[in-house]
């Protein structure tokens, strides 16, 4: 039992030992990280970040939003945006009144956390926006949902859309070229092998209801603490619009990530895992 522990903390040791300095010489209080999958995506998304933090005695939460991952639901029993945000919602009331977490939200789930950021402002100690849609007062959800829709709308059959191509959608899911050439990229190709056998459709919410959905206040949104990771190769959300939605709407951290796709927990999870161990520790 102690020489598996040994072998373990050896496996992570010399997987981190490039970030040894920084990351052992911080104070190892534990924290709680809830981690929040992009559309198609789910809570499998994150298993390296989930090892990574484990093995250092966090405790984590990679949750399935409805209708993703194993969660049972099926997409046309969350036809509002609402619907699809249950699991985290839930999860957030269930949390004890004095318990904060570090919530992760990545890509299309930057609204996810919006929201739960305007409701449960008082349990988070920081929100982590991982190349994500970040609203905010000077830059709307419609302006940042449009950005997401555009980009996979590109007229290659990208996406897959399940209603043709003249009615409105119902829902989508990335096709496998798409994925192969905008999305892991920059992963190991067994990422992406899991990946075409894990992801699901999302239903395709309207503009109207998000931004009907996630509204935001100064008081309780702009009372949480905010970073931002720039994935510096992402072609879902370019670095041109990352930075856009950072100039608009300033979080107190940003930090860029070089040779990350949209998929940094698969392309770069070392140094994912590391800024957010940074970031957990500095807003306390
Ligand atoms: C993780 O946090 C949750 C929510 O507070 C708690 O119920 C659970 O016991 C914690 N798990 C560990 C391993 O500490
Ligand atoms: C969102 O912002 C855009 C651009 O500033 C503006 O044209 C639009 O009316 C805004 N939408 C809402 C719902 O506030």
């Amino acid at each position: 039992m102690e020489k598996t522990k040994f072998l373990t903390s050896l496996v992570v040791l010399t997987l981190l030992l490039p970030y040894a300095n920084a990351t052992l010489s911080e104070p190892k209080a534990k924290k709680h990280f809830v981690l929040v999958h992009t559309a198609g995506h789910g809570g499998w998304s994150w298993y390296k970040i989930v090892a990574l933090l484990r093995s250092s005695g966090h405790n984590v939460t990679a949750l399935d939003l409805a209708a993703s991952g194993i969660n049972p639901k099926q997409t046309f029993q969350v036809p509002l945006f609402s619907d699809y945000l249950v699991p985290l919602m839930e999860f957030m009331a269930s949390l004890p009144a004095h318990e904060k977490v570090v919530l992760v939200g990545h890509s299309y789930s930057g609204l996810a956390i919006t929201k739960a950021m305007e409701t449960f402002s008082a349990k988070i100690s920081v929100a982590v926006f991982v190349t994500a849609l970040m609203p905010g007062p000077k830059i709307n959800v419609t302006t940042v949902y449009d950005e997401l829709i555009r980009s996979v709308s590109i007229p290659d059959n990208s996406f897959r859309f399940d209603n043709g191509p003249t009615n409105p959608p119902t829902t989508f899911i990335p096709g496998p070229m798409y994925m192969a050439t905008n999305m892991y990229q920059r992963s190991p190709f067994q990422d992406l092998t899991l990946a075409y056998t894990l992801v699901r459709p999302t239903h395709f919410y309207t503009v109207e209801d998000v931004s009907k959905e996630v509204v935001i206040t100064n008081n309780r949104y702009g009372s949480v603490r905010r970073a931002f990771i720039v994935a510096v190769e992402d072609r879902l959300l370019t670095k041109e619009f990352q930075r856009l939605m950072i100039q608009k709407n300033p979080p107190d951290e940003v930090e860029e990530i070089q040779g990350s796709d949209t998929m940094m927990m698969m392309s770069k999870p070392q140094q994912l895992f590391f800024s957010l161990i940074r970031i957990a520790n500095k807003y306390n």
